[in-house]
């Protein structure tokens, strides 16, 4: 299947992150190499380009569309929280850039055999690095075999779904009958638990609950929080972290570790001198986040949520 994926912001991202002949520079999701096509593009062959996905197809599609750049080129399929890992096994001390464009890429949802649609019908999954070599729960297991009150906090926290409660309680009287097995029977499931003047309006009734539970299932938040820490540390002085997020959880997250670490000093308020001995080690180059054109908005209604935040290590 072609690899398609139209990329968010991408000179926007790029540009910002600010990527320099024969510097270092990752992109720790890599999709369908959007993103990194320009990057590798700007670094010329001195370059190293180091490329994360915890989704094996996006790191085969990585390594094909990425043959004609002359830069060194590394691939791993991993969590990009384990970036400091990564670094070390090639023994790359510091970057000078990084890029993160959360989320699904637009191939994992069109691929109805992942789960992650409630647009196709496919078996319930939706583990990004799904797969033979992942043994772990998918959200078949998290629908079928949760209780309803942690169905609901799942669907209400990761979702901000006002109709969680019910949505939850719809699930497990359904699952009493029979096992849920796919993304259709869930997405029926939740388009009877939502009134159907609360269904007319705003995105499809299912979009909310099948984000949260693929949240949930893939520690996206906590990967994410992870992540940044991680990312910021491995930075050399200058460099710059570009992250693209596409919730309103996500940004929260991304705001919160910036700001933190440009102002990092936990004396309490009031204060006359700082005496935790904290010292802001990053700026925010963006103070408000960034957002599409009109134009993109327009063209790639995929772009419509998304925010993009960009800080530089001092
Ligand atoms: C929105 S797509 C990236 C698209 C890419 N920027 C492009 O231009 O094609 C997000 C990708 O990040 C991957 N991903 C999400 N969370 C991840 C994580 N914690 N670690 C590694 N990869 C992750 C997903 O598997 C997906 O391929
Ligand atoms: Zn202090």
């Amino acid at each position: 299947m072609e690899y398609r994926h139209t990329p968010v912001m991408l000179r926007e991202t790029v540009d910002g992150m600010n990527p320099v002949p024969g510097g270092k520079y990752c992109d720790g999701t890599l999709g369908g190499s959007g993103h990194a096509a320009l990057i590798c593009e700007r670094i010329g062959e001195e370059g190293i380009f180091i490329g994360i996905d915890r989704d094996g197809e996006a790191i085969r599609t990585g390594e094909k569309r990425l043959k004609p750049y002359r830069c060194t080129k590394l691939f791993c399929k991993t969590n990009f929280e384990n970036i400091k890992a990564v670094l070390s096994e090639n023994r790359i001390p510091a970057i000078n850039g990084a890029i993160l464009d959360l989320g699904v890429s637009s191939r994992q949802l069109d691929e109805a055999g992942r789960g992650f649609s409630y647009m196709k019908d496919g078996p319930l999954d939706m583990r990004m690095d799904g797969g033979a070599d992942n043994a772990g729960p998918t959200a078949e297991d998290v629908v079928n075999e949760y209780s309803e009150t942690e169905l609901c906090h799942i669907i209400r926290e990761y979702g901000e779904e006002r109709w969680a409660k019910r949505i939850a309680s719809f699930i497990v009287a359904e699952r009493r009958r029979s096992r849920i097995r796919t993304t259709g029977e869930l997405t029926e499931i939740i388009k009877k638990a939502i009134p159907a003047a609360a269904r007319r309006e705003g995105p499809h009734p299912a979009k909310r609950s099948f984000q949260a539970i693929r949240i949930y299932l893939n520690d996206e938040l906590g990967a994410l929080e992870r992540g940044l820490t991680a990312f910021l540390d491995v930075l050399g002085p200058g460099g710059r972290l570009a992250v693209i997020t596409f919730h309103s959880l996500e940004d929260r997250i991304v705001k919160e570790a910036f700001r933190k670490r440009e102002n990092p000093c936990e004396c309490p308020p009031g204060s006359p001198v700082c005496v935790c001995g904290k010292v802001a080690d990053v700026k925010r180059i963006t103070k408000k986040p960034i957002l599409p054109s009109e134009k993109e908005m327009e063209e790639n209604p995929r772009s419509r949520s998304a925010k993009l935040r960009i800080a530089e290590k001092l």
